[in-house]
């Protein structure tokens, strides 16, 4: 069978650029900081147990909360919308929030850890949803076992994706956060059965350098497999080729394979960082925007939204907010982007 490629989609709407003259383009929403997970390289039990503090529900942004400021983040640019945690679909009335945001002319996605897909992904599709990034960073029961700490298994994850692929949220991507010595196996043998696995399926499985997000994970560039060993690896068992980006901005580097196998991506923001054309902010849980994945401070949008500030107000507040930014922390490495500690991932959205 011959995979047919995605095509690029053209919005265009009003845009904003920053301090470098990058555009603002992509939202992330993290709806909660919770995860079913405790993976070792994001949410490690010692620092993510019975005992650490959530937010609580008066924390986090409401429904009408998050609709009231995608519409306001919509009108100044926003066209592609992704949907984070933690585990997005552990917050309580998913459903109708993807409906809701749904209704915006927006490319609306989703990244998942794949568990809670088995039961959501048609009602998710029926509500609007476009596409899931699904993660799985090994077919190998024990090693996601380790690295995952969940009761979840493999299994349940793919049966996740196949849900998603039968509800039309299609093609899934899948990610894989490659760490040496952890689940790449010999000669990298466990990426191989990856893209053997996903290989001649509409999937897209996308290998992603390991990053120092956050400051629980212990992050050394050591960790870190280059995208450059794995394309050339895979390229030893089947041919591939670079495939041109679909759109500016775009974090994968996509490959087919020459045999009509499909497609298959790298996202190398170690080896080959890509903030020169970084388009995208990130909304947390509780309301603050962050123009960077590495950032240590966020604009708070909560309290003005509560103290009641006009649609005036926060185009205002979130405009000059991107204008002023000159984030680029994957170029320059070292403390957060803008001199602090950086926030978790899991609190940040990935
Ligand atoms: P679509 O193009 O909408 O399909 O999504 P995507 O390719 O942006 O994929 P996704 O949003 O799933 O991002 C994949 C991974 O790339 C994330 O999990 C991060 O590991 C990494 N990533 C995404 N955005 C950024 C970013 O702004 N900076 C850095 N350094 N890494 C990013
Ligand atoms: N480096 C790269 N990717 C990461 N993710 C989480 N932590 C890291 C990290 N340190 C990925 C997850 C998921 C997405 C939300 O971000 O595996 O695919
Ligand atoms: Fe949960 Fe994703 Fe973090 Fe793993 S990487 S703990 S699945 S948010
Ligand atoms: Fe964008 Fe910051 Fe990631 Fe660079 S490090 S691509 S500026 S989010």
């Amino acid at each position: 069978m011959t995979i047919e490629l995605s095509q690029p989609r053209i919005l265009d709407r009003t845009a904003i650029t920053d301090a470098r003259g990058r555009v603002f383009r992509d939202l992330r929403i993290s709806l909660t900081d919770r995860c079913n997970y405790r993976c070792t390289y994001c949410m490690p039990r010692e620092m993510f147990g019975a005992d650490h503090n959530f937010l609580n529900r008066s924390a986090m942004l409401s429904d009408d909360e998050v609709v009231r400021l995608v519409e306001r983040i919509v009108g100044l640019g926003a066209r592609k919308i992704r949907l984070t945690g933690g585990e997005p679909l552990l917050r309580p009335g998913i459903v109708d929030l993807v409906r809701r945001i749904a209704q915006f002319d927006v490319d609306l996605a989703l990244t998942t850890n794949g568990s809670l897909l088995p039961r959501l992904a048609e009602p998710l599709a029926a509500a609007g949803l476009r596409r899931v990034t699904v993660s799985l960073d090994s077919l190998d029961e024990e090693v996601f076992a380790a690295l995952t700490d969940t009761r979840f298994g493999v299994r349940d994850v793919l049966a996740g994706i196949a849900a998603a692929e039968a509800a039309g949220l299609s093609p899934v991507k899948v990610n894989t956060v490659v760490q040496r010595g952890v689940n790449d196996g010999p000669g990298l043998r466990h990426l191989l059965d990856l893209a053997e696995h996903f290989r001649g399926t509409p999937q897209i499985l996308r290998f992603i350098e390991y990053m120092d997000v956050g400051t629980t994970n212990g992050w050394s560039e050591a960790d870190v497999v280059p995208s450059a060993e794995i394309v050339a690896a895979i390229n030893a068992r089947h041919r591939i080729e670079p495939v041109d980006p679909v759109a500016v901005g775009e974090v994968a580097d996509r490959y087919r394979y020459i045999d009509g196998g499909g497609e298959i991506g790298f996202i190398s923001s170690v080896s080959a960082p890509f903030c020169g054309d970084c388009s995208r902010a990130r909304l947390s849980a509780d309301g603050q925007l962050f123009t960077c994945l590495f950032a240590s401070r966020g604009t708070d949008l909560r309290g003005p939204l509560r103290a009641g500030a006009s649609d005036d107000d926060l185009d205002a507040l979130l405009s000059n907010r991107w204008r002023e930014r000159a984030d680029r922390y994957s170029e320059t490495r070292g403390s957060g982007s803008d001199g602090g500690p950086r926030i978790e991932m899991s609190f940040i959205g990935g």
